[in-house]
């Protein structure tokens, strides 16, 4: 189960694989005569250290259990260890009773990998990616200060977004800026707020948070659809962005190359906000719905069968999973996609507001000077003017 998480773990995200490195390493050959060849000691601390166990001593000593047993029943204080060992190993022909997905699997040990990946590299490489990424806004701040306004404002203004583009640009922001705060409570809940706060603070704190989390996900993705199609068409890529691209959007120097209703930065803001946005959705739904929706065997199917992770150089991904598995990757894959989204909004958020003079007006009230239009939409403040202009 845990070569399977990092193989997913490294199509999804290279650096992720660091951080496991370390359990690549053998743990010593153990002399078992002392224990009749059961585990010892030494095996329980190579284990506590997160050293890989050689464990053909456990997974090939299965008593008289190898083969088929009747469906299982209650057992009372009664227990098989060579059963139950044989069941880890998947190599007990025991069937189950009970209906559903999550009746028949009876031990799943991806838990403790999950979790491990969880309060570790997730916590640590995410964190360091939000605080990086605001100290690289800080250090822009400091070295190229505010983008100003080359020319004096005209006093005459132009509309830039209406009504409803503005409601639906806040209603997606003022539920992304909660959904962001209350995860990153739920997943760092244990190492900040406990120390400072106790447990019983975190605890409530943490059901208002779940509670907040789940419902204003909805707010999201009715957002998401709206923003979609009111602004799909102007982020269609086209030759204007390779102008842009290629003068550093006018943020290095003090040129302004021109640009349609969004330039090629926006453009890539507006598409990661999308496929991203939609991606956290996806993931989010599964992990709202426990079991219902599982995304990540289809999905492995269809990258092997596109030859994708064969193309990365990595072995066919996993396309039997159990239903925890499903879980544990929706909880993985939903928080890196949201990590990598809330550095690029935060980036976003700093030229949207203290970055640019005057871009904040663009949102606050629609309507921007006709001086800031030229400096930044050129192209756009033209076709506005040729609307507005009766044909002759
Ligand atoms: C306090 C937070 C935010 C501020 C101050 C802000 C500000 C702005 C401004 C001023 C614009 C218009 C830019 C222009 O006129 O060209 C804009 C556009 C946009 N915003 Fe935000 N925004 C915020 C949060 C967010 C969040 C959280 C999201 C998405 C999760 C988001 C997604 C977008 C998108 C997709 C656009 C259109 C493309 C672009 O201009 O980059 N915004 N925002």
């Amino acid at each position: 189960m845990f070569t399977r998480f990092i193989a997913f773990i490294f199509a999804a995200l290279l650096a992720l694989q660091i951080g496991t490195g370390a359990q690549a390493q053998e743990a010593q050959i153990t002399d078992r005569s002392a224990t009749g060849g059961a585990q010892t000691l030494a095996d329980i601390l190579a284990r506590q250290e997160g050293l890989k166990i050689d464990d053909s001593f456990r997974s090939d000593n299965l008593g008289g259990t190898g083969g088929s047993v009747p469906a299982l029943g209650t057992r009372g204080s009664a227990s098989d260890p060579d059963l139950w060992r044989a069941i880890r190993y998947g190599k007990a022909d025991a069937g189950s009773q009970t209906n559903g997905s999550l009746g028949p699997v009876l031990i799943q040990d991806g838990g403790m990998a999950w979790y491990e990946f969880r309060a570790g590299p997730l916590s640590s490489y995410g964190g360091y990616l939000l605080l990086g990424t605001i100290a690289a806004l800080a250090l822009f701040y400091i070295l190229r200060g505010r983008i100003g306004l080359d020319a004096q404002p005209t006093g005459r203004t132009i509309t830039r977004f209406k009504a409803f583009e503005r409601f639906s640009h806040w209603l997606l922001a003022g539920s992304f800026i909660l959904l962001g705060i209350t995860g990153l409570a739920s997943l760092f809940g244990r190492k900040f707020i406990i120390p400072l706060m106790g447990h019983e603070a975190n605890s409530t704190l943490l059901i208002a948070t779940k509670f907040i989390h789940n419902n204003v996900s909805w707010a999201f993705m009715l957002a998401l659809v709206f923003v979609f199609f009111l602004w799909v068409w102007h982020n269609i890529p086209d030759r204007t962005d390779i102008t842009w691209f290629a003068q550093a959007g006018g943020i290095v120097g003090k040129k302004h190359p021109p640009a349609k209703k969004f330039n090629g930065g926006q453009k890539i803001i507006f598409w990661s906000v999308i496929v991203l946005g939609a991606s956290i959705s996806a993931s989010g739904l599964s992990l709202l719905f426990p079991f219902d929706m599982p995304l990540f065997a289809k999905s492995f199917a269809l990258f092997n069968d596109l030859g994708l992770p064969q193309m990365l150089g990595a072995g066919e991904l996993p396309v039997a999973l159990a239903p925890q598995e499903e879980m544990q990757l929706a909880q993985a894959w939903h928080a890196i996609v949201s990590f990598v989204l809330m550095a690029i909004i935060i980036a976003h958020i700093y030229i949207g507001s203290i970055g640019m003079e005057g871009a904040f007006d663009a949102m606050g009230s629609g309507e921007v000077d006709e001086a800031w239009a030229r400096q930044h939409h050129s192209i756009w403040v033209d076709e506005v003017k040729a609307k507005e202009t009766p044909a002759e």
